[in-house]
């Protein structure tokens, strides 16, 4: 497959994700993943134990407390094992989740020009204020080792609302803004109660993490991830092995096409499809505000044959202005200061990406 340079630093292939899926063309090698670098795409790993967790239990003082204290317990235990759970109870109407799959579906659907509304130049001015890459694009290529995602992104800023690039915001479908404001909104919420929650569950003060992590200036990124059907879901991904370095994913899935595995206890397993639940994927930014004790899964996405698959990723972290470290209460004899404090970790993380260093390692005291 032949390369074009498109007179940026980054090597664009000849043929698009696109035009392969659709012609069920072989996958060039810059999709193909190594053994050696990730280890081989096992056909069919076994469906993760992935909790189900009713947030609706954390959020009002009405319940019963003994199932209220059994809930965080399955937090607590979720968030320290597989850093993983299915989040239900969380008061998104099914009805609104098919508006919002329906509005990015559709949008994807659109001819590649429509897609790509805004000049490189522009995205690449915002890009190096905001070290995040806005607006649609597939993964381009920064090192030669690198694996390429089958896969197209939308990654948009959603809060705060006054840092939103609108010029990067689809307008077409017509709902789309509308419904992904309402999205942000509610996902906000949601975050809210879940950092609270995550508090209460180690005894600790309820706004110990939301202090940090939370509030006016806390970015939430939306990314939406579009898999195209692939010919050799054997050898290719749809996202590559990574850990989240937000504070905390919330993760809506395909209704009908699964993809997502995560890696417990060195095995991959199967995230399974729980009707409209939420996925909750710990971010390493809380991995280092817990000290070490709720844990950032190693997580990717495989690709089908017979179907794409449409997932919201949304990502919560501070201000990258602002500092954030261990909560000073998890530290003790016991359990010393594992990781340092960190500023923008977002740039961090994507430096040592580019590196092909692991940020969390870079982290540790
Ligand atoms: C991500 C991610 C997984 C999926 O966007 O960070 O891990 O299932 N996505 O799409
Ligand atoms: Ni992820």
């Amino acid at each position: 497959m032949a390369l074009v340079n498109d007179g940026s630093d980054s090597v664009k292939l000849s043929m698009s994700v696109r035009e392969m899926s659709v012609n069920g063309v072989e996958p060039p090698p810059e999709y193909i993943v190594k053994e050696s670098t990730f280890g081989a795409i096992e056909s069919t790993p076994e469906v993760g134990q992935i909790p189900i967790i009713d947030i609706s239990l954390f959020s009002t003082s009405s319940h019963d407390s003994a199932v209220v204290q059994n809930e965080l317990e399955k937090l607590r235990s979720a968030l320290s094992s597989s850093g993983c759970f299915q989040a239900i109870g969380h008061g998104i109407s099914s009805n609104f989740l098919d508006e919002l799959r329906e509005a990015a579906t559709d949008f994807f659907a659109l001819p590649e020009e429509e897609k790509q509304n805004n000049p490189l130049e522009e995205k690449q001015k915002h890009f190096k204020e905001a070290h995040r890459t806005e607006g649609y694009a597939h993964e381009v290529k920064v090192s030669e080792e690198q694996v390429l995602d089958w896969a197209y992104r939308l990654t948009l800023l959603v809060s705060p609302e006054d840092r939103r690039c609108l010029d990067f915001w689809p307008e077409n479908p017509k709902n789309f803004r509308e419904v992904l404001h309402e999205y942000a909104t509610k996902l906000n919420f949601m975050t809210a109660v879940l950092f609270k929650a995550m508090a209460k569950s180690l005894n600790l003060e309820e706004n110990s993490f939301s202090n940090q992590l939370f509030g006016e200036q806390a970015l939430m990124t939306i990314i939406f991830n579009f898999y195209p059907k692939c010919s050799r879901p054997d050898q290719v991904l749809g996202a590559k092995p990574h850990t989240d370095g937000s504070g905390i994913t919330l993760l809506l899935q395909d209704k009908e096409a699964e993809g997502l595995q995560i890696l417990v206890d060195g095995k991959w397993v199967r995230v399974p499809i729980v009707p409209d639940a939420i996925v909750v994927n710990l971010g390493d930014q809380m991995q280092i505000m817990s000290n070490g004790i709720f844990k950032s899964p190693l997580h990717r996405a495989v690709t089908n044959t017979e179907r794409m698959r449409l997932s919201v990723a949304s990502f919560n972290e501070p201000d990258p202005e602002s500092e954030i470290g261990p909560v000073e209460e998890l530290i003790d004899e016991t359990r010393p200061r594992m990781y340092k404090n960190a500023k923008n970790y977002g740039l961090i993380n994507y430096q040592c990406f580019q590196r092909g260093q692991i940020a969390l390692e870079t982290m540790k005291i």
